[in-house]
């Protein structure tokens, strides 16, 4: 779907603070057109399933139950925030998307990668998006970074061996669809990877 980037990569590669730096840079530019969101959540009754998905409590959850919450989450978020600012013509970015639910349901867990497909398939329809930025940076930097996993997140928690398998899968899915992705080389500092990202954005039309 045109103007709809998402961003993904492992735990802790910095997602979340190169979104907040692009949204920080956007303001200050004149950009008035992007909308920043994030998943799962994103909106108050995603927000909601969010607690519940990340909830460290909730260790007996089954596997699909979480897929299917994901999915839950990402359609409420797609009609409350996404569709409608698309519909306005603006460009919306989004932090985790459908990968996110392809590498961590279908492969980390082992739900299998076809399932999580056809279940999002029917979560979102046709609103993929136009391009993915993938933040590449291992989880065991990534975790070193963030001074261990937090224990209180419930996806964090999972052992180390399940987030190789997470950075394995996505780097399958981008050796499977090379054109769906701008890979982005995450190990340097918070100020080089926002300058990376940028230029792709600019390269891409995205910001001009
Ligand atoms: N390039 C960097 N160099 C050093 N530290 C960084 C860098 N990028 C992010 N960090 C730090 O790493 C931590 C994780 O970053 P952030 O929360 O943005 O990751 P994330 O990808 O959104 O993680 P999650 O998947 O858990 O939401 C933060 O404390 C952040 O300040
Ligand atoms: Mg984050």
């Amino acid at each position: 779907m045109r103007n709809f980037i998402t961003i993904e990569g492992c735990d802790g590669v910095g997602k979340t603070h190169q979104t907040r730096l692009l949204k920080q840079f956007c303001e200050e530019n004149g950009y008035n057109n992007m909308v920043f969101t994030r998943e799962p959540g994103g909106s108050d009754i995603a927000e909601q399933i969010r607690k519940i998905i990340l909830d460290a409590r909730n260790t007996d959850m089954d596997d699909l139950c979480e897929a299917f919450l994901y999915s839950a989450s990402r359609i409420q978020h797609l009609k409350d925030i996404v569709k409608p600012a698309l519909e306005q013509g603006k460009v919306v970015f989004c932090d985790r998307y459908v990968h996110s639910s392809y590498v961590y349901q279908g492969l980390g867990r082992g739900l299998g990668l076809e399932k999580i497909v056809l279940l999002n398939e029917i979560a979102v329809g046709e609103y993929m998006p136009e391009f993915t930025v993938f933040l590449d940076l291992n989880p065991e930097n990534a975790f070193k970074r963030k001074g261990g996993a937090d224990k209180t997140d419930r996806m964090e928690a999972v052992e180390q061996a399940f987030h190789a398998k997470v950075y394995q899968g996505y780097k399958k899915l981008i050796a499977e669809r090379p054109e769906c992705f701008e890979v982005i080389d995450a190990s340097g500092t918070e100020q080089q990877t926002q300058m990376k990202l940028r230029e792709v954005l600019f390269r891409r039309g995205v910001l001009r």
